[in-house]
């Protein structure tokens, strides 16, 4: 079984999200995956009305706040997202991180947020390409790994996505043997952090340019449980293929 994530980024309002469901055709063969949406907090009630006549779609926040509730303009809490139909919560994308200067001590709050309200955090990870060329993947990608970790010690489930800046928005995909590599970098802390129970139960994503035609190549690699897509997800027929992809 595979983990295939949809992240539409600021695409999708509610009426493209109705028509998005309305085009999505899941047959059986896919049923075995997990598929997760990550819409606009705007879409999310929207989309969990379509996704309550297709229960084989779950739904996340893309972003929430750790505070439960107060005078924080913008921001939604993780107890408005589980109300609008979301069960997940992606925390730490790289857009956060770099547009919006979100902290690995924020990203901790925002995950200990994630578990008091039940949601499920997918935690994501990834190295510029100054810190590639730098050689440091390892030590960029373990560091933002442990600062989540302290805080998901002892959670049921979460999930890890790799997501390499230089790949994302950019056309340029890690190869599966750059993917693998991170990936058992990744899986190698998490054993050595929680066991090898939780280690082997936790999906490790990856993403940054995944799209219908190296979906398949990327679901190969060794340590990759599964995809986040941006933005060939925000195409029905897109999205149901890079499912097909994962066999
Ligand atoms: P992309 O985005 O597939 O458009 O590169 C991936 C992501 O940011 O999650």
């Amino acid at each position: 079984m595979a983990v295939i994530a949809g992240n539409w980024k600021m695409h999708m309002g509610p009426a493209e999200t109705q028509a998005f469901f309305e085009g999505l055709t899941v047959d059986d063969s896919m049923a075995s995956h997990e598929l997760l949406l990550f819409p606009p907090s705007v879409s999310l009630t929207t989309a969990a009305g379509c996704a309550e006549r297709d229960p084989r779609v779950q739904l996340g926040a893309q972003n929430i706040h750790w505070e439960e509730r107060g005078a924080y303009t913008g921001e939604i809490s993780a107890a408005m997202a589980r109300q609008a139909g979301a069960t997940y919560a992606l925390i730490g994308h790289s857009e956060r991180r770099h547009v919006f200067g979100e902290t690995d001590d924020q990203v901790a709050l925002k995950v200990g947020a994630a578990l008091r309200h039940g949601l499920v955090p997918v935690i994501c990870v990834g190295e510029t390409l100054d810190e590639r060329e730098d050689g440091r993947v390892d030590e960029v990608i373990l560091g933002q790994l442990d600062a989540a970790l302290a805080v998901l010690h002892g959670a049921d489930r979460y999930l890890i996505a790799y997501e390499p800046v230089w790949a994302i928005g950019t056309g340029r995909t890690a190869t599966p043997a750059d993917a693998a590599a991170a990936h058992a970098s990744l899986r190698a802390r998490l054993e050595s952090t929680t066991g090898l129970a939780a280690a082997t139960r936790t999906a490790i994503l990856y993403g940054g340019s995944v799209k219908p035609a190296n979906a398949q190549e990327l679901f190969a690699a060794s340590d990759v449980d599964g995809v986040l897509v941006g933005g060939a997800s925000l195409d029905a027929e897109s999205f149901a293929s890079i499912v097909r992809a994962a066999g």
